[in-house]
C-alpha cells in the first residue's frame, strides 16, 4: 500500500492528499464539511471515479455530525442532509461511483433513524475499505489473463490514487508484477491533467515497477513496433451494453488497439457499472473550463482568444472491448447479456 493514500479519515474531519501539487509537492488538505469535500472534488483535489465515491461518503458523514434534524425520524434526517447530498451530487456528472455512493448513503438513512451520525460514518468507512479489497480481486482476475511476461500501455491514473487504494487498472498491473509476469508498463501522459505523467508515472515508480512515460502521440508507434501486448485502462461509468466512459483519449486507444491485434482492457468495481444506461449515448460527459487546454500550468500555451474545446471523457463501444474485469468476475466481449450475468452474480 501506497504511504500517501489519496484520501484519510481522521474521525472528525477528512485529510484529501491534493494531487494538483504532485508529483513534486506532497500536501494533504483537511476538510471538515460536505461542501468543502464537494469543492475538492471539482477541482481534482481528489479524483477518479470509485475515490471520489469514497470521498463523497465522508462528506456526508462529515455533514451528520454538523445537522440537526427538526425530529428524530429517517424522514426528517433526509430532509436536513438534502442541500449536502445534492451538493456533493454537483461536483462531476460522470463518474457513476459518485451517484452510487450518494444512493447507498440515502438507503441507509432509511433503514432507521438511529444514531445517523455514527452509522453514516460506518458506511463511508466500509466503502473506502471494501473498495481496496474489490481491487485486489479484480486484480488477480486481470492478471489471469497473462500467461507470459506483459507489456502494458495505461492511461490516465486509474491507481490507488484514484481508488480506496490499490487502484483497478494499476491493481492488474500491480498483481501482474507480484506475480513476475511484468515486463513494461507504458504511461500516456493524458492531456490537459497530465494524471499520467504526474500521477501514474509517480505511482508506480514509489512501488519500484517498471515505467515508461509517453505522449499521447507515441501510441500507435509503439503499438505498431509490437512494444505493447494489452492497453488497460479504468472506467467511470460502463453502460448496461458494455460502453465505457473513460479519460479522453481512451477511444483512440481503443481503435489503434483493435488495429494493431492488441488487446483491450477495462478493469473497475461493479459499482461504476451503470444499469439504468441503456448505451454510452446516455452517459452525461464532463465539459470542462477551455483555460485547462490553451494555459499550461497557469501560462498561456495558445494565442489569446482561440477556442478550445474540453471534454474529459470519451465513451468506448463495447464492440472494441476484449474484457471488462471486476471483483465479481470478468466479462469477455461484453454486451448487454454479459453485463446482465455478471451483475446478477454475487461478489
Ligand atoms: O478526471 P479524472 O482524473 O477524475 O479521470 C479519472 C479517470 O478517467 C480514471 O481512468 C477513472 O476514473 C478510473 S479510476 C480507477
Amino acid at each position: 500500500m501506497s504511504q500517501y493514500p489519496a484520501l484519510r479519515w481522521l474521525g472528525d474531519g477528512l485529510e484529501l492528499l491534493d494531487q494538483r501539487l504532485l508529483p513534486h509537492d506532497i500536501r494533504y488538505l483537511r476538510l471538515e464539511t460536505a461542501d468543502q469535500v464537494a469543492q475538492a472534488i471539482r477541482d481534482m483535489v481528489v479524483r477518479g471515479a470509485p475515490a471520489i465515491g469514497i470521498a463523497a461518503a465522508y462528506g456526508v458523514a462529515l455533514a451528520a455530525r454538523r445537522r440537526k434534524p427538526a425530529e428524530v425520524s429517517a424522514q426528517a434526517w433526509l430532509e436536513v442532509l438534502e442541500p449536502d447530498l445534492d451538493c456533493l451530487a454537483q461536483s462531476r456528472p460522470t463518474a457513476v461511483n459518485l451517484f452510487w455512493a450518494l444512493q447507498r448513503v440515502r438507503d441507509e438513512i432509511a433503514l432507521s433513524a438511529d444514531d445517523i451520525p455514527a452509522r453514516l460514518e460506518r458506511l463511508a468507512m466500509e466503502l473506502h475499505q471494501r473498495d481496496i479489497e474489490d481491487n485486489r480481486r479484480m486484480g488477480r482476475f486481470g492478471a489471469a489473463f497473462f500467461t507470459d511476461e506483459v507489456s502494458i500501455y495505461t492511461h490516465c491514473n486509474a491507481g490507488a490514487l484514484a481508488t480506496g487504494g490499490y487502484g483497478t487498472a494499476l491493481g492488474v498491473i500491480r498483481a501482474a508484477h507480484e506475480q513476475g509476469l511484468l515486463g513494461q508498463v507504458y504511461a500516456g501522459e493524458t492531456r490537459p491533467w497530465l494524471q499520467g505523467s504526474r500521477l501514474t508515472s509517480w505511482e508506480l515508480q514509489q512501488d519500484a515497477i517498471p515505467v515508461c512515460l509517453a505522449t499521447e502521440a507515441a501510441a500507435g508507434s509503439l503499438m505498431q513496433q509490437g512494444l505493447v501486448d494489452w492497453v488497460i485502462v479504468g472506467a467511470d461509468r460502463v453502460a448496461s451494453n458494455g460502453d465505457v466512459a473513460n479519460k479522453i483519449g481512451t477511444y483512440n486507444l481503443a481503435v489503434l488497439a483493435r488495429y494493431h491485434g492488441v488487446r483491450f482492457m477495462v478493469a473497475l468495481p461493479t459499482s461504476t457499472i451503470d444499469m439504468d444506461a441503456a448505451d454510452g449515448q446516455a452517459i452525461p460527459i464532463e465539459q470542462r473550463a477551455p483555460e485547462e487546454v490553451t494555459h499550461f500550468a497557469g501560462v498561456p500555451v495558445a494565442p489569446d482568444g482561440v477556442r478550445a474545446v474540453n471534454p474529459a471523457f470519451d465513451v468506448t463501444p463495447a464492440e472494441l472491448v476484449d474484457v471488462i474485469v471486476t471483483e465479481k468476475g470478468v466479462v469477455e466481449k461484453p454486451g448487454p447479456a454479459g453485463i446482465a450475468r455478471l451483475m446478477a452474480a454475487s461478489a
